[in-house]
């Protein structure tokens, strides 16, 4: 089997940490035997925006959605262009055309880091946030009520993304522990949020062998915190899927190691794999930047390709490098981010 994998390192930290994924999935590609990465890598970053006029060319969507997934590092540089336009023309833009409606975040705390929880071992859960429209929209608007000046915001929802975002996140609970936490708000929010309740209600007939929790955002984001232990994977809608993944990220320890997805449902275009964090300008070049956000990113895109025990291997692999303190400085460690690799490929060498 063959994967191709458009690569767009990006800025900053984003060129150091992509290169050092792509080893990661090499190795596990041998461990395989009959795997095969092709990687083709594509500098469209705020260079090339001060070069060009634009951060990707013209064509540049039309070839990458020639590729089975993209594989993002960071964009992001304020000193040669502003992170609105960075941003927007190429992860937003590429979020959009194609067609990524579901953002998946796991967060997890590995043994050795320092995390803020009382009981960090029971923190382990996938949150799969409906990303196209939800309270994002652009419906309402600016207006006069007599000499008062409101602004109108409507939530948009629709059945089909609500019920796809909830079907995605049913099958991932047959491959955990079997339990799909609802994140609503049904007692605040008139139309929308019932409406949910109601789809979520229905999809959840599908699954007899899932168990099932409805929980209002804001009881749902303190048992985040007092008892992780409920909850298994999460859907949510877009702004509390926002706000909960961001959460967990913190909940982590650093945004250094957190993953993420952006699916593409309806198989027209590839998904796309990016860490949480940012270019990072304040350590970037400076060869210290934490890898693992990269790397646990890399086995999110394995397991989508269907390359699951591979996936689990690369994240057993992070674990134990974790656990004996093998990191970097953001979480306790004094190693480089090509050392923290090094470490990474010598635990997979071991299979
Ligand atoms: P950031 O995530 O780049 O950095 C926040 C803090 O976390 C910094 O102190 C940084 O040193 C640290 N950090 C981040 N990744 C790390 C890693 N792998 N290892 C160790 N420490 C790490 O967020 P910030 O500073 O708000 O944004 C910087 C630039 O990145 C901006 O231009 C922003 O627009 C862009 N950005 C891009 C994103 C993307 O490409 N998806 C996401 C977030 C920000
Ligand atoms: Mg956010």
């Amino acid at each position: 089997k063959k994967f191709e994998v458009a690569c767009m390192p990006g800025d900053g930290i984003g060129v150091e940490v992509v290169p050092e994924a792509m080893r990661v999935l090499e190795a596990v590609a041998k461990i395989h035997g009959g795997l095969m990465f092709s990687f083709d890598t594509f500098y469209w970053n705020c260079d090339y925006y001060v070069q060009h006029g634009r951060m990707m060319p013209e064509d540049g969507l039309d070839r990458l959605s020639q590729y089975d997934s993209v594989f993002l590092g960071a964009i992001g540089d304020v000193t040669k262009v502003p992170d609105h336009i960075s941003v927007w023309e190429s992860i937003l833009t590429i979020r959009r055309e194609f067609e990524q409606a579901l953002n998946i975040r796991p967060a997890k705390i590995i043994q050795g880091v320092h995390s803020p929880l009382v009981n960090p071992k029971d923190f382990d859960l996938i949150v799969v946030r409906e990303n196209s429209e939800g309270e994002y929209s652009t419906v309402g608007g600016k207006m006069y009520r007599g000499k008062d000046e409101i602004a109108v915001q409507n939530n948009f929802f629709s059945r089909r993304a609500m019920s796809e975002a909830m079907h995605y996140a049913f099958d991932l609970a047959k491959k955990r522990k079997g339990h799909v936490t609802s994140a609503t708000k049904s007692n605040g929010i008139y139309h929308s949020m019932p409406f949910w309740d109601e789809v979520f209600q229905e999809v959840s007939t599908d699954y007899p062998h899932i168990q099932t929790d409805s929980q209002h955002i804001d009881a749902l984001v303190a048992f985040f915190v007092t008892d992780p232990s409920r909850f298994d994977v999460i859907v949510a809608s877009n702004l509390f899927g926002d706000i909960l993944t961001d959460l967990g990220a913190g909940i982590m320890g650093s945004v250094g190691i957190a993953p993420a997805a952006n699916i593409n449902l309806n198989g027209k275009y590839p998904s796309m794999f990016e860490p949480v964090h940012g270019s990072a300008p304040d350590i970037a070049g400076k060869g210290i930047a934490n890898p693992i956000g990269q790397i646990w990113t890399a086995k999110l895109m394995l397991d989508h390709f269907g390359e699951t025990e591979l996936g689990d291997l690369v994240m057993d692999a992070i674990e134990k490098v974790i656990q004996s303190g093998r990191t970097t400085k953001d979480i306790g460690g004094t190693l480089s981010t090509k050392e923290v690799t090094v470490e990474i490929l010598s635990e997979l060498n071991n299979y």
